[in-house]
């Protein structure tokens, strides 16, 4: 069996402020969702180091400081500021109705409904 990408709902936008990051599980991944004052960013839940909780990590110019050791991962881009780690980036859009959707890729498929 093989799936494509596929928009998923995964909340919604109104419960998270400017600024701030809030995780959702997709398939088999959880997501780390930023609004960020540009629009919508988001990346791998886990840091790359030991897996800190990035969506709960300070954001200021568009990057995220790990709550666990402190690296920096800029929400766009998912690279490391001032190192070599990177974390997955993933497309989120704001429907009509606030609805968060995620493009979730193919490889995430299993378990997530697609919208
Ligand atoms: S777990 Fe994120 S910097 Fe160490």
């Amino acid at each position: 069996m093989s799936f494509e990408s596929a928009w998923i709902p995964v909340g919604r936008a109104d419960d998270v402020p400017l600024l701030e990051g809030r995780s959702v599980m997709v398939g088999s991944r959880r997501v780390a969702i930023f609004r960020m004052p540009t629009g919508w960013a988001a990346i791998d839940h886990a840091c790359p180091h030991k897996g800190g909780p990035l969506a709960d990590g300070l954001v200021a110019d568009a990057c995220v400081t790990c709550p666990l050791h402190g690296r920096r991962f800029d929400v766009f881009t998912g690279r490391q500021v001032g190192g070599d780690d990177v974390v997955a980036t993933y497309e989120v859009r704001e429907s009509g109705d606030g609805t968060l959707e995620l493009l979730v890729p193919a490889d995430l498929m299993v378990g997530a409904e697609a919208a």
